[in-house]
């Protein structure tokens, strides 16, 4: 059996990284396909080092709309191919995919998650009738607007091998007419990769020294989402709310920011309010240990809901749904959306829970599974 597995930004690496780990533990032939939607070192290469994962055999460097021409000193850029739209993106992607599938034909493709990468991946395979896997399927948010909500349905939709990280994703998933045999629950292969990571960043890593902060002794925040950084009013009121949290709780908000969103507040003209500390991405073990040792974690990513869970940390959503419901439900996880007062308040709220999380995401063995059910 031949695996190919399709991945292109941040998010997908880390949590692919267990899943090509148990390929090669499993000795099975297996290569990675890289679209390049993701391509500063400091969302991709960092990764790759760090998780001692082999080069993709194809790397399609599609990037991303670099319509702006604003770029962050302290960022490093290649080029990217594409400018524009998703269209274009996944429509540059699909067709490069699909020459590499015609080429080095696997038996299995692999997808993980929710982006343009995926979308593409999945469809290109499932046109040449190549069997599609998707990791992490039946998520919903239930927010069409949302470019990913769009991505998760269609590639659920087309998929052979479902795997579903919880019971709630599988129903999701029966609701919407996909066959049973086709669904997995697998757990969430982000357990995997933190339970191994965290214990490497152990020996490797001090990021609190680095960044001279103590256990416990402050936020860390993370904002990516379109529909925030892109809009003033939604990423002015989260700047906002970093103001106010640190003007009650006196602790400052770490802030490592996605590329996007360094390049909107310099659009949009905002200063970073005083104690919020604007950093550079960080590679994967100093974000662990970032996150572990957080009061709290304010974000819209979707990996930080699940891993912040994972970790016994408190999670303030800055958006208006989840897709990653279960959180919200064992009271670990709140959504305020973006106005500054209600970012304030679900801190507030957060830093008086006393909630676990248990194992929401399963037990580590995620890719073990998955590989053991397409194997
Ligand atoms: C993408 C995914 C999103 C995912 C996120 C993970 C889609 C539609 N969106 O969003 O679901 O949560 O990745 O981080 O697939 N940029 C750089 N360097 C990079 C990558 C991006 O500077 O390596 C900047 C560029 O200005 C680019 C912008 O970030 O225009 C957005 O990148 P893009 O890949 O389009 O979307 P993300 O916001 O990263
Ligand atoms: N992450 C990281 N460095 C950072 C910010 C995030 O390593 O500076 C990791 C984080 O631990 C998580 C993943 O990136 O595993 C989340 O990616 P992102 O928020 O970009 O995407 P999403 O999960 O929302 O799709």
């Amino acid at each position: 059996m031949k695996i190919a597995i399709i991945l292109g930004t941040r998010p997908e690496i880390i949590k692919m990284s267990s899943i090509i780990r148990e390929c090669e533990r499993c000795n099975i032939d297996h290569y990675i396909i890289h679209t390049g939607q993701h391509y500063s070192f400091e969302m991709d290469s960092v990764f790759f080092d760090e998780l001692n994962l082999p080069a993709a055999r194809y790397n399609l460097d599609v990037g991303s709309d670099q319509k702006s021409s604003l770029r962050s000193d302290h960022l490093t850029f290649r080029s990217s191919g594409v400018s524009g739209t998703h269209g274009r993106q996944t429509a540059t992607m699909l067709a490069g995919i699909e020459r590499i599938l015609l080429d080095d034909t696997p038996d299995v493709v692999l997808v993980q998650g929710d982006t343009n990468t995926v979308l593409a991946g999945a469809l290109a395979a499932s046109k040449l009738g190549i069997h599609v896997g998707h990791v992490e399927a039946g998520l919903r948010s239930f927010d069409r607007t949302m470019p990913e909500e769009m991505n998760r349905v269609i590639v659920d939709h087309i998929s052979d091998h479902l795997f579903a990280p919880t019971e709630t994703s599988r129903q999701y998933l029966l609701d919407e007419g996909i066959p049973d045999e086709r669904i997995f629950v697998t757990g969430n292969t982000i357990v995997d990769a933190v339970h191994r990571n965290l214990e490497i960043a152990k020996g490797k890593v001090d990021v609190l020294e680095r960044l001279d902060l103590f256990n416990g002794g402050y936020f860390l925040a993370t904002a990516h989402r379109a529909e925030n950084v892109d809009d003033p009013v939604r990423l002015g009121g989260i700047l906002e709310g970093f103001r106010l949290v640190y003007e009650e709780f006196g602790m400052p908000v770490a802030f490592p920011a996605h590329p996007r969103t360094v390049k909107m507040i310099s659009e949009f003209g905002f200063d970073v309010p005083s104690g919020t500390r604007l950093i550079e991405p960080l590679g994967y073990l100093e974000f662990l240990q970032l996150e572990r040792g957080a009061r709290c974690v304010l974000t819209d990513s979707g990996g930080l809901q699940e891993e912040a869970c994972i970790l016994g940390v408190r999670c303030v959503t800055l958006r208006d749904n989840t897709e990653r419901p279960e959180t919200v439900d064992v009271g670990v996880n709140v959504l305020v959306g973006c106005d500054g007062v209600k970012i304030v308040e679900g801190v507030r709220r957060m830093m008086e829970c006393r909630d676990v999380c248990g194992d929401l995401y399963g037990d580590g063995t995620a890719s073990e599974r998955i590989i053991n059910i397409i194997g």
